[in-house]
């Protein structure tokens, strides 16, 4: 039998036409259909597959972090799977925000971009099984989409890499060699804060006992800091003290892991998300077949750990075509971005009247759509409340473009299309 997602994706286009294949039938829009023009535009740049393109160097570099272990590495190149793929083959629970249409880009009501790359675990667990455990995990990298603010952190389509590695239950004397491959020496050992340390932990899976989990965790935490710390070595120093680097593992919660874990990174005097992770729960690995085995999963964020290696201000970047962007790097290397060039910023406000239908990611979705990458942020600059129970709120729209300077007419002219375009498609009246 074919996998969920054998569908073949060189015959789709969302581009043009308002229906696209999926497993080789129509799909035909419907109220759920929320894909802008804009996020169509950029399906199929492949950013994670270009030679020599940030991304595609931190997707290489950190599959090569990962190759004395017996792993795949696979690119998903499709984003177009189904809600059962993204959601509920991972036990997420109905009701949970990440399935709302304000937070999720949604083809029609059956069918979404993925919004991480643990969409394909199970898929990936199958393969593995179909394989006889021939390797025991993965590597996959892809593009995934979420509706989200705009700012210098956030963009509509990031990239992620997702691994997973697994055990025998009955063989510990591989498990425990495998933990012994990955020991952190003193000085990187004296890096890391470990809050999680399943100490005081009485939330573990019924099925594995204590030890199991502890050397599975131990494993996923020192493989991860080794994979990162490598990357940062290899970053040039710049000025910046690479010792005030350090991680810190905090719990947190995944339906699909337990216990579950987020990696932090010191960088620059501030605390930065990179993954998260923790021991796949059970019950997936026997829906793709697997029985009897142990081991963890993460997802790791490639810009963001991008923008922290590369030195990278603003995310929008990863998507010019300016060749002054391109022509600074070289494949599979780390370097140092040197700005080009910052070009003035001139804002507008915008405010209007909303009514409870309103959602600040439709609003976003809109700006980024008539203004796509001119805009470097938007912020609620004011909201009140009046006596009678209307809302009025009022955004600052940042214009600052990448590439050159913005003229005032310009940005007068994207300001009157937003205009236009929120009183026509929203449900507000604009003041
Ligand atoms: N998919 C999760 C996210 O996008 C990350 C994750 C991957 C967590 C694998 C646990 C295991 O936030």
């Amino acid at each position: 039998m074919g996998s969920i997602l054998s569908f073949n994706c060189k015959r789709y286009s969302l581009l043009k036409s308002p229906k696209i294949i999926f497993k080789n039938t129509y799909k035909t829009l419907d109220s759920w259909s929320n894909i802008p023009e804009h996020i169509k535009a950029k399906q199929g740049r492949k950013l994670f597959l270009q030679n020599g393109h940030p991304l595609c160097s931190l997707r290489e570099l950190l599959q090569r972090q990962f190759r004395d272990k017996s792993i795949n590495c696979v690119a998903k190149e499709s984003p177009v799977v189904s809600t059962i793929t993204n959601f509920d083959s991972l036990g997420i629970p109905k009701t949970h925000v990440s399935r709302s249409k304000s937070d999720t880009y949604y083809v029609d009501k059956d069918t979404c971009l993925r919004t991480h790359t643990s969409a394909h675990q199970l898929e990936e667990f199958k393969n593995l099984a179909e394989s006889k455990m021939s390797k025991k995990g993965f590597l996959i990298t892809a593009d995934v989409y979420r509706r989200d603010e705009v700012d210098a952190s956030h963009y509509p389509i990031f990239h992620q890499m997702e691994g997973a590695y697994l055990w025998d239950r009955n063989d510990k004397a591989g498990m425990l060699r495998d933990l012994e491959q990955v020991k952190l020496d003193s000085d990187l050992q004296k890096l890391v804060i470990d809050e999680a340390t399943l100490k005081d932990h009485n939330d573990l899976q019924d099925i594995y006992s204590l030890q199991e989990t502890q050397i599975a965790s131990i494993h996923l935490k020192n493989s991860l800091v080794l994979a990162i710390h490598n990357l940062v070595l290899m970053t040039p120093d710049n000025g910046l003290d690479k010792s005030q680097v350090r991680y810190r593992w905090t719990y947190d919660s995944f339906p699909f892991t337990q216990p579950s874990f987020q990696l932090e990174i010191f960088w620059k005097g501030a605390w930065l998300e990179i993954l998260g992770s923790g021991v796949v729960r059970e019950n997936i690995l026997t829906q793709a077949g697997i029985q009897n085995h142990v081991g963890w999963a993460f997802g790791i964020g490639l810009e963001r750990l991008a923008m922290i290696l590369y030195s990278i201000p603003d995310i929008r970047l990863f998507w010019t075509t300016d060749d002054r962007f391109h022509k600074q790097f070289t494949p599979n290397e780390i370097t140092t971005f040197q700005p080009y060039s910052k070009y003035p910023l001139c804002y507008k406000d915008i405010s209007f009247w909303i009514d409870e239908s309103f959602a600040a990611n439709d609003f976003y979705e809109l700006v980024r759509d008539v203004c796509k990458d001119l805009v470097e942020s938007v912020d609620l600059i004011d909201q009140y409340t009046t006596k009678a129970g209307r809302t009025s709120l009022c955004y600052r729209i940042n214009y600052r473009s990448m590439e050159k300077s913005l003229k005032n007419e310009d940005v007068d002219l994207l300001q009157v299309n937003l205009r236009k375009a929120l009183a026509s498609s929203l449900n507000i009246q604009l003041r």
